[in-house]
């Protein structure tokens, strides 16, 4: 039984979702489908991912109602300007007229005119910013569509204190999640006091480090591994979500989306707080650092992960 976790605006959210990016779209099908029918109920997933028609139809082989699911996706950046638009072909993909939960993606509005639909890039190879538009205006329209009834709830992603703020000032609703990457090597302690502070609940994308990484081998992992008897993804997964935060952990692979979802709630349960303490100290002073700018990612994501 997956716990759920109460949003500032009432509802409830699964607290393990499927993470989708970096999914193939040839592998995201199966993945979707073995998802559901182990179990899970919260699906992530993003425009940006290219993979959305993938995850859709494996919503569709899965064969459970749409009513018993919490998908959520999100607004791409070229899209701030036109958030219905973007939603409606989100809605289109997914094959849903609704979506639980709608997130800005980035906190940066890209030029809609640019060089590339996706990644549009100036010609000294920077992202192409558009700085005219103004984030709370983005937000503006994210509370239309909420207005609407196409999506349930609202929230941001990868934004820092500053653009929370940013936001904040003129927001009539306030964002129910900021997901973030969010693991023992990037806790980000202070933003997740200030979003406490605001009622905002944490999401983490990347819980287990992204692709090869380094955190299952982790010497302070595999010690609470070997005493607990658990696997080093039921410690990362269970670590994030005894601290309250909902983990979306990506996989592909059938034995391991089935071992996750048990894997995180046993985690949880386990994990003493002297665990929680030690796991929390492993970024601690610069030891041990890993984000999105330093992961082999074959798109430039690098580009937006400088968002102060
Ligand atoms: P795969 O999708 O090939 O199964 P994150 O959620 O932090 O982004 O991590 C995703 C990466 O971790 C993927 O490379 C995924 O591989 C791998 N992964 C997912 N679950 C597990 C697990 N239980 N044990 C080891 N690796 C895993």
């Amino acid at each position: 039984n997956v716990p759920k976790i109460k949003l500032n605006d009432g509802k409830e959210i699964p607290a393990v979702g499927l993470g989708t990016w970096q999914s193939k779209p040839e592998e995201v099908v199966n993945a979707v489908a073995h998802a559901i029918k182990a179990g899970y109920r919260h699906l992530d997933c993003a425009w940006g991912y290219g993979n959305e028609k993938d995850v859709g139809e494996g919503i569709r082989q899965s064969g459970v109602s749409r009513s018993e699911l919490f998908i959520t996706s999100k607004l791409w950046g070229t899209w701030h300007s036109r958030v219905e638009e973007c939603l409606d072909q989100t809605l289109a993909n997914l094959g849903t007229d609704y979506l639980d939960l709608y997130l800005i993606h980035w906190p940066v509005p890209l030029n809609p005119k640019g060089n590339h639909p996706v990644f549009p890039l100036l010609p000294d190879g920077k992202r192409d910013v558009d700085h005219a538009w103004k984030l709370a205006d983005t937000w503006k329209q994210m509370e239309d569509v909420l207005k609407k009834g196409k999506v349930r709830s609202i929230g941001v992603s990868n934004f820092s204190q500053a653009k929370l703020e940013e936001i904040l000032t003129t927001a009539e609703i306030t964002p129910v999640v900021n997901q973030l990457e969010l693991h023992v090597y990037n806790p980000q302690h202070k933003l997740l006091e200030f979003m406490k502070s605001k009622n905002i609940t944490p999401q983490a994308y990347s819980p287990l480090g992204s692709s090869n990484s380094p955190l299952l081998a982790d010497a302070d992992v595999v010690s609470i591994v070997e005493q607990h008897k658990l696997q080093p993804a039921d410690v990362l997964l269970g670590y994030l979500l005894a601290k309250g935060i909902i983990v979306l952990p990506k996989s592909v692979t059938p034995a391991r989306i089935t071992a996750n979802l048990a894997g995180a709630v046993r985690g949880s349960e386990t994990l003493t707080k002297a665990d929680i303490e030690r796991l929390d100290g492993l970024a601690a002073a610069g030891k041990q650092k890993r984000s999105c700018l330093l992961l082999p990612v074959t798109l430039p994501i690098a580009h937006f992960c400088s968002i102060g």
